[in-house]
């Protein structure tokens, strides 16, 4: 199953990052955005990551000047901004990383499903929505994976490939084999809430916040513990921040629903509170932490 046209929907903090793999990766992209502001702002992000990578090649001098430059006006070339939700129909592959509302997502993929070519594969980068409720709404369940990325995407190497109890087998092997030639290395996934990583992640977020907000440890004695005895490159409180608050409530809030009784998934006081004074992390300025663009202040 051959996939060389790529559509991502949503240019945002996940899906800028999906477009640029997928351009390094060699795939012609669709960077598609409801509005020309998020997708001017997404493409502008492409483009200082990119340089970000060729000025590193050229200082380590892996490539020359005139190389860097080469590469980067290649991928960028790749990438085709477009507010047409029209321009996916005929993608191989078009990737979901859109706000993580699950009937928002239902109601994309149900106007994709009657647009897109017969042979398109969806693909959701939901962080922790049930993948068969989105594959059903497609109306093409076979056809329908998920392809969960890590922030920041480009340098992250892993990518989550979930697949449902209808996913085809090739689609599925197709869908791996997109995420290794965008640099990634795969893991194969069930449908099941927060996949591996974030299964594991967010209640340990949760357990570092409640530890914070029982006043039993400051945030910066907590990520130090963690960074220090453990060898994370972050610590849970800063990775808060980083992925953002809104988002990791909007998980949580998504599996509280789904499983009430299952205590890994308690949402923190703090959690709530912060989100609620628009403290969102690093996007905003202010989390947990205060932070100046990447530094924390
Ligand atoms: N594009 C290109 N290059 C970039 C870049 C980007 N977007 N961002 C950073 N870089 C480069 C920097 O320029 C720097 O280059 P240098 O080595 O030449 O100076 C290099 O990458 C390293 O960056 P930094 O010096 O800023 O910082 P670190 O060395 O601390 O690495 C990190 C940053 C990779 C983010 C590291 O801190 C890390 O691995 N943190 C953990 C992140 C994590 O856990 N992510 C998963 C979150 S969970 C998730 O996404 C799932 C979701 O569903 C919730």
């Amino acid at each position: 199953m051959q996939i060389e046209k790529v559509g991502v929907v949503g240019c945002g903090l996940m899906g800028h990052g999906i477009a640029q793999v997928a351009a390094q990766g060699g795939f012609s992209v669709i960077a598609f955005e409801v509005a020309q502001e998020p997708l001017d702002k997404g493409l502008a992000r492409i483009e200082k990551s990119l340089a970000r990578f060729a000025s590193k090649a050229v200082e380590k001098g892996k490539q020359t000047e005139a190389e860097a430059a080469e590469w980067v006006s290649a991928a960028r070339g790749r990438i085709t901004p477009s507010t047409d939700e029209n321009d996916l129909a005929d993608c191989d592959l078009v990737i979901e990383a859109i706000v993580e509302d699950l009937d928002v997502k239902k109601e994309l993929f149900a106007r994709l499903g009657a647009a897109a070519k017969e042979s398109t594969i969806f693909a959701s980068n939901t962080s922790s929505f049930p993948i068969a409720e989105m594959a059903q709404a497609s109306g093409r369940p076979t056809r329908f994976v998920g392809l969960h990325f890590f922030n920041p995407v480009q340098l992250m190497r892993l990518v989550e490939v979930v697949r449902t109890d209808a996913t085809d087998d090739d689609v599925f092997a197709a869908a791996r084999a997109f995420g290794e030639a965008c640099g990634k290395s795969p893991v194969s996934c069930q449908d099941t809430p927060g996949f591996v990583v974030n299964r594991l992640l967010v209640p340990f977020m949760v357990q570092a916040i409640q530890m914070l907000d029982r006043g039993h440890a400051s945030a910066e004695d907590i990520d130090a513990a963690m960074q220090l005895g453990c060898g994370h490159p972050m610590g849970p409180i800063t990775l808060t921040d980083y992925v953002g608050l809104d988002t990791t409530l909007s998980i949580l809030r998504g599996w509280t629903t789904r499983y009430p009784d299952e205590h890994a998934f308690a949402i923190p006081a703090s959690l709530e509170s912060k989100v609620a004074e628009g403290k969102l992390g690093r996007k905003t300025g202010e989390g947990y932490y205060k932070w100046d663009g990447d530094k924390k202040s």
